[in-house]
């Protein structure tokens, strides 16, 4: 770009004196109007490489799915339409590959075709020129010369640029993601990060998906440092997203969202994951990294004994000595069973040991016993921190210190089991559906 930048300022002193000024102009014109055209073309091309992306992206999508989801696609005798289905992606993503690299080729051409187009008015004003022996006919051939050798840069320019925006294109989608704002702004830092009381506040927190219905309307609650609340309610009620606001993964909320009476929002984004733990409803184990690694993820400061200490407690310390490299083996995707990846992710939590403690159905997957084991570790872990926890099976959550029905994206119902069951509402309707299941299964 720069060697042709300068053989155009050349250029503007050299033809003007050796031929004339006039065939300067014309060469001007053409070589402005083939910028302006090939600018045009980018923008077309841009957008057949985008639609390549999508389709790529697409076919992608429908493998990862496949693959994650074999099991229900192979017991619901569904492996013909999940073939088609990717198939029919797979030939798109070729059709949507065809036309960009059809018009990359005709514009390839076209450029090339341009480019002696610009010559040939030059050439014939300048041998005009030499009939009338204005110029010497040695200044035809350095014109000649000149053209040629800001063609191949000019064509060379195009091919990397061509690079340059199919490069570019494939990392727009991954830059609107990376520039999703995690948390609202990112503000000053926490005051002082070893001292957190752990207290939070929701203050009318209103949130809907991108696209969704709304999920919470004026949902405020506050819960006091170094105590537990659980939140109960229907499928698809809000609870794993008060979760999330909390964690600052979904920041187009309005309200406010306090932690110790600042807010979040200006919480730096490097502050708030040292000061929530979480265990999440689908526990995620990082497949290429060691079990040893997938514990300590997120503790740099933890030893080994440290993790040792914690798979003890959950109870998976002896499954992983099994493995035929013990804490040094790889994780793959079915190394583990739920129960036990669920119990490697509440002992990552155990490591990690932060004053606010997020569990949403952190013992799902675990089995009748384990789960008593575990709520019993996971109580006395919690008991000097703040925690928040989402649990479906009421009797995990009885003994917390609030507990608050959802309903509607709103606070129902707020108090203790005993306040709560003595009022005879919702949550005490919940308890008493859950006891009468048990009967009838006894
Ligand atoms: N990423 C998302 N994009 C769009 N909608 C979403 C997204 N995540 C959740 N939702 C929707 O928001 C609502 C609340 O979801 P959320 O996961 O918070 O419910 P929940 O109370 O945790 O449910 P469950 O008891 O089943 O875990 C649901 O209707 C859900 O479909
Ligand atoms: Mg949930």
């Amino acid at each position: 770009m720069c060697g042709l930048l300068l053989d155009f300022g050349l250029a503007m002193i050299v033809l003007p004196q050796r031929i004339n000024g006039r065939l300067f102009s014309v060469l001007a014109v053409l070589a402005t109007l083939y910028i302006i055209t090939a600018t045009k073309d980018a923008a077309r091309l841009s957008a057949l490489a985008r639609a390549h992306q999508d389709k790529a992206r697409h076919r992608s999508q429908i493998m990862q799915e496949t693959i994650d989801n074999y099991e229900i696609i192979t017991c619901s005798n569904q492996q013909q339409d999940q073939m088609e289905k990717h198939e029919t992606a797979v030939q798109r993503q070729l059709e949507s590959e065809r036309k960009y690299l059809d018009a990359l080729d005709l514009n390839g051409s076209i450029r090339l075709t341009l480019i002696d187009f610009i010559l040939l008015p030059a050439l014939l004003l300048t041998s005009h020129y030499v009939q009338l022996g204005y110029v010497p006919v040695g200044n035809l051939i350095l014109l000649n010369q000149y053209w040629s050798s800001i063609g191949k840069q000019l064509s060379g320019m195009k091919k990397n640029s061509d690079r340059l925006l199919y490069a570019a294109t494939c990392c727009e989608h991954l830059t609107s993601i990376l520039q999703e704002p995690v948390i609202k702004s990112s503000g000053s830092t926490w005051p002082n990060e070893t001292r957190t009381r752990g207290e939070i506040s929701f203050e009318n927190v209103e949130f809907a998906y991108k696209g969704g219905h709304s999920c919470l309307q004026g949902f405020s609650l506050g819960i006091a440092a170094r105590t537990t609340v659980a939140i109960v309610g229907v499928n698809g009620g809000g609870k794993s997203t008060i979760l999330k606001l909390l964690l600052g993964l979904l920041p187009q909320y309005t309200g406010t969202i306090r932690i110790d009476g600042i807010d979040i929002a200006d919480i730096s984004p490097q502050q708030l994951p040292n000061i929530i733990g979480i265990s999440l409803q689908k526990s995620r184990l990082f497949s290429h990294l060691s079990a040893m690694n997938n514990v300590k993820y997120g503790s740099s400061h933890a030893t080994s004994e440290d993790v040792f200490e914690a798979c003890r407690e959950v109870g998976i310390h002896e499954r992983i000595l099994l493995l035929p490299h013990g804490y040094d083996t790889t994780v793959t995707p079915d190394l583990f069973s739920g129960g036990e990846a669920q119990r490697l992710s509440i002992a990552r939590l155990l490591v990690r040991k932060p004053p606010i403690v997020l569990l949403d159905e952190a013992t799902s997957d675990l089995d009748a016993r384990g789960q008593q084991e575990i709520q019993r570790v996971l109580n006395k872990f919690c008991e000097n921190r703040t925690t928040l926890m989402v649990a479906h099976r009421l009797v995990t959550i009885r003994h917390a210190d609030q507990i608050v029905v959802l309903d509607q994206g709103r606070v129902a119902e707020c108090g203790t089991h005993i306040t709560l069951m003595k009022r005879g509402g919702k949550y005490c309707e919940m308890m008493t559906a859950e006891v009468g299941d048990l009967d009838d299964e006894n």
